[in-house]
């Protein structure tokens, strides 16, 4: 029922034009796929760019997937005085469909708190963005025993006091902060699990019927070589990629 999405998290790697020689490469490579959504996330200066070239591809002989674009960061506020910051509106103006909320790299570098997302994801469903929200334990939670609490206190805070009807395009990214770029994946059993501690506390936040649609994607050092098994948990409804999307047969291989 639920439509696995693929994304890319490209982080601050790629100019516009290697973002333009990826998709050069890439996007032969996914021809004619369907089975998976696919949401290419590039740095704010390779956006335009990227949605350039996805647009220029188009090609009645050569049917490309629909490749969405994503940024990995907004601001909450619709416009105002805020050097260097980017809104909602002013991506979705772009042609911008989705947003990662949320990555534990803002919040880690960047002192995002749960009640700063929570602002975040309200502005980018109210400008009909699809928020990628992103949650995980860090390593130390994980060996207290702190997943489940860690889980759904970042959940609760980040869905409270927005109308259960508007949280239905959300798609959250389970992270374990453990597993991001160190090599070490969560196995394909401790990720379901997390996913199904989620998706059970979404139920007892919003309901079943919300709860059962949300797609809750796996990210922390997914590679070709584990997606396979990771991507066959049925709790598990798709992938965010970092380290290993920014190459184009690495990221079509996981896509594949
Ligand atoms: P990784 O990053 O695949 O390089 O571990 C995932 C992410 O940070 O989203």
């Amino acid at each position: 029922m639920r439509k696995p999405l693929i994304a890319a998290n490209w982080k601050m790697y790629k100019t516009p034009a290697e973002a333009e020689s990826f998709l050069h490469a890439f996007l032969p490579l996914v021809e004619g796929h369907t089975r998976n959504e696919i949401v290419l996330c590039p740095s704010f200066v390779a956006l335009a760019p990227v949605l350039a070239a996805i647009k220029g591809s188009a090609h009645p002989a050569h049917p490309h997937p629909r490749i969405h674009v994503g940024a990995q960061n907004m601001h909450f506020a619709a416009e105002g005085a805020y050097t260097g910051e980017i809104s909602a509106g002013m991506l979705s103006a772009l042609g911008v469909t989705h947003v990662i909320i949320g990555h534990s790299e803002r919040r880690q570098y960047f002192g995002e708190t749960d009640e700063l997302l929570n602002r975040k994801l309200a502005a980018a469903l109210e400008k009909r963005l699809i928020p990628i929200l992103c949650v995980g334990e860090t390593e130390q939670e994980r060996e207290q025993g702190k997943t489940e609490e860690v889980l759904s206190r970042q959940i609760g805070r980040a869905i409270s006091q927005i109308e259960p009807g508007k949280l239905e395009p959300m798609v959250v990214a389970y992270e374990p902060v453990w597993a991001i770029g160190t090599g070490k994946t969560a196995t394909p059993l401790m990720a379901a699990d997390a996913h199904l501690m989620i998706r059970t506390h979404v139920a007892q936040l919003v309901g079943r019927p919300i709860a059962e649609a949300l797609r809750i994607l796996y990210g922390g050092s997914v590679k070709p070589d584990n997606a396979t098994s990771l991507l066959s948990q049925p709790e598990i409804d798709g992938a965010l990629v970092g380290g290993a999307s920014l190459d184009p047969a690495s990221f079509a291989r996981i896509i594949q």
